[in-house]
């Protein structure tokens, strides 16, 4: 436990992740990467298509993609930076998850 900070983040493709990794350093806080039960794959994450998984997902304000890991001592920590990429406007589908975890 760094300074009783989180610094949680889904990353698809690896920015957020970057990012995430620097404030987690700058902030002295613990890691926690939001890991989905299903990774996405390239064909997931074509916003092109309408039927692709993110699409899909992002079009149902009921999806909640399975996450794999739990953050172990949420209420140990003072302040959490949450990250994410922004689809479609918003947060992925998956951040809903996390919250509903909590
Ligand atoms: C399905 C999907 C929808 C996206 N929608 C937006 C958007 O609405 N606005 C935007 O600025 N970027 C959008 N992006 C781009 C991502 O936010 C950007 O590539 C981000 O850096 C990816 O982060 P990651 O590598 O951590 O997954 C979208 C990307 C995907 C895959």
């Amino acid at each position: 436990m760094k300074n009783n900070i989180l610094v949680a983040y889904f990353s698809a493709t690896g920015t957020t992740a970057r990012v995430a990794k620097k404030i987690a350093e700058v902030v002295n806080g613990d890691l926690f990467a939001i890991i989905p039960v299903k990774s996405y794959t390239e064909a997931d994450l074509d916003w092109h298509n309408q039927a692709s998984r993110s699409s899909r997902e992002m079009q149902d304000k009921k999806s909640r993609p399975a996450i794999a890991n739990q953050v172990s001592n949420m209420v140990a920590y003072d302040q959490i930076f949450l990250g994410f990429p922004i689809w479609w406007y918003q947060a992925p589908t998956i951040i809903n998850t996390f919250f509903r975890k909590l």
